[in-house]
């Protein structure tokens, strides 16, 4: 084994930050052998240079982060900031002094990701990401290395603790969005602005990240179709029930049935309860992969937290200081396929639509016409009427997303048509 220690420079010691610091430590004669040689902490960079930071010398603590990174004896750069700037300047002069890389941030990796990779090439170095996508579940690596030689075709994740966290309050407790939030928020589990998560923010970043690497395709955040939770309401899961599904978050990335093009999306769907995704509870995360040749693989585990996160982190550690240690680098960016991103018009799923309608004879034939014009086939009717209202859900056959929304708009102007109560797309059949 080498003794000179390789030199990590830790950019970030918050939740996941401290948490990696821990595990170097305690872990670090296990690292060492695993590696060929030990690994050492050169320097912390942070905002708050006071702070108490247990377990840390504090002459290793720098608010100069841009220092930090341009010594020149850096072998490896974890970036656990998060945000846009300063994390990707840092990562960049990372690159031009010699360092490898590896980070947490979806946010960066979402919209800069090509640049990244560049930079990474351009100077002969690893740039590696397994927590910036369901925090501990190994993902990235799989996808990129253990499926190389397989074609995916799809990937369904629940990919947001918060948000599932909140859904899955709503369908075992029969809660509203708000009241469920409001728990998520008070047990920690949602921050104090929910934004990112609950309207799919956070989501779309990964759906991002995961689509280009699956794809082998520049898959941009502007590319990613995106709506949030907060109109999924009691009565949705009460419907869902009704059809044997839940209802989930779901990041979508799916290869076109004539394997021309790729659409990656982010919004509530419902599933079936015999769906593996169904039965993922709590604040867990959990990807369902489907391949030519693997098939279905599902990839499940805690998508969040200090420990988990570190996890991701030091596996990308060892790998990123044992390529370096050989003299190589692990495998770059994949965009060779290069295939376009179809907008969200051209996705092709399943519909449940609840309508408002007069409770008149004629109605459901008129309602019947509209999809039929629009080339948007009826699975199944159901109807409750009381005091001259009704409520009409109709749920379809496999329909794309421009046919279902000229149907809608069709829909809202009959005059019996009193209003659409809401509109939710069915996957994982
Ligand atoms: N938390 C999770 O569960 C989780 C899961 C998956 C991925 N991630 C990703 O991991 C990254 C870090 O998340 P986190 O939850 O650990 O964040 P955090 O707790 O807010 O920690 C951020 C750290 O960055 C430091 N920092 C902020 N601005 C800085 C600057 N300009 N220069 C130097 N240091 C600076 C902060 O310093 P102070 O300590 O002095 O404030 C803090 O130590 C993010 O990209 C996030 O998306 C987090």
């Amino acid at each position: 084994m080498r003794t000179r220690p390789l030199k990590v420079a830790l950019l970030g010691c918050g939740v996941v930050g401290s948490e990696v610091t821990r595990i170097m430590t305690t872990h670090a004669d296990d690292l060492a052998q695993r590696i060929g040689a030990p690994v050492e902490l050169a320097g912390v960079a942070v905002r708050r240079p006071s702070k108490v930071r247990e377990g840390i010398d504090p002459s290793l603590v720098t608010t100069d982060a841009t220092a930090l990174v341009k010594r020149g004896d850096i072998d490896v750069v974890v970036e656990v900031i998060g945000g846009i700037e300063p994390a990707r300047s840092l990562i960049t002069t990372a690159f031009e002094h010699g360092a490898s890389v590896v980070s947490a941030n979806k946010a960066l990796l979402a919209q800069d990701g090509a640049a990244l990779h560049a930079a990474a090439e351009e100077h002969g170095r690893d740039l590696y990401y397994e927590a910036a996508v369901a925090g501990a579940i190994p993902l990235i690596r799989p996808l990129r290395e253990s499926l190389a030689g397989d074609k995916v075709n799809r990937v369904l994740g629940i990919v947001n603790g918060t948000t599932n966290f909140i859904l899955d309050k709503m369908d075992s407790t029969g809660a509203g969005y708000q009241e469920a939030l409001d728990e998520a928020t008070a047990l920690g589990y949602a921050e104090a602005d929910p934004t990112a998560d609950v309207e799919g923010f956070d989501a779309a970043a990964k759906a991002a990240i995961l689509a280009g690497i699956a794809f082998h395709t520049r898959v941009r955040l502007d590319d990613v179709y995106r709506e949030g939770m907060a109109e999924v309401t009691a009565a949705d899961f009460r419907s869902a029930k009704e059809m044997g599904c839940t209802i989930k978050l779901l990041a979508i990335c799916e290869r076109a049935a004539d394997g021309e093009s790729v659409t990656a999306r982010v919004h509530p769907a419902m599933i079936p309860l015999t769906h593996p995704l169904a039965s993922v509870r709590g604040a867990y995360n959990a990807v369902f992969v489907e391949s030519d040749a693997a098939g279905q693989l599902m990839f499940y585990g805690p998508g969040a937290g200090g420990a988990p996160t570190a996890s991701a982190v030091l596996g990308d550690l060892v790998a990123v200081c044992r390529n370096r240690l050989n003299g190589a680098t692990g495998p770059g960016e994949s965009s060779y396929a290069a295939l376009p991103v179809s907008p969200m018009g051209e996705v092709v799923t399943r519909y449940h639509i609840s309508l408002d309608v007069a409770d008149k004879p004629g109605v459901l034939a008129q309602v019947a016409t509209v999809f039929a014009e629009h080339g948007v086939s009826i699975d199944t009717v159901r109807q409750q009427g009381k005091d001259g209202e009704a409520s009409l859900v109709v749920v379809t056959h496999r329909a794309s997303d421009a046919s279902l929304t000229g149907t809608v708009e069709a829909l809202r102007k009959l005059d019996t048509v009193r209003g659409v109560a809401s509109i939710m797309r069915v996957e994982g059949e």
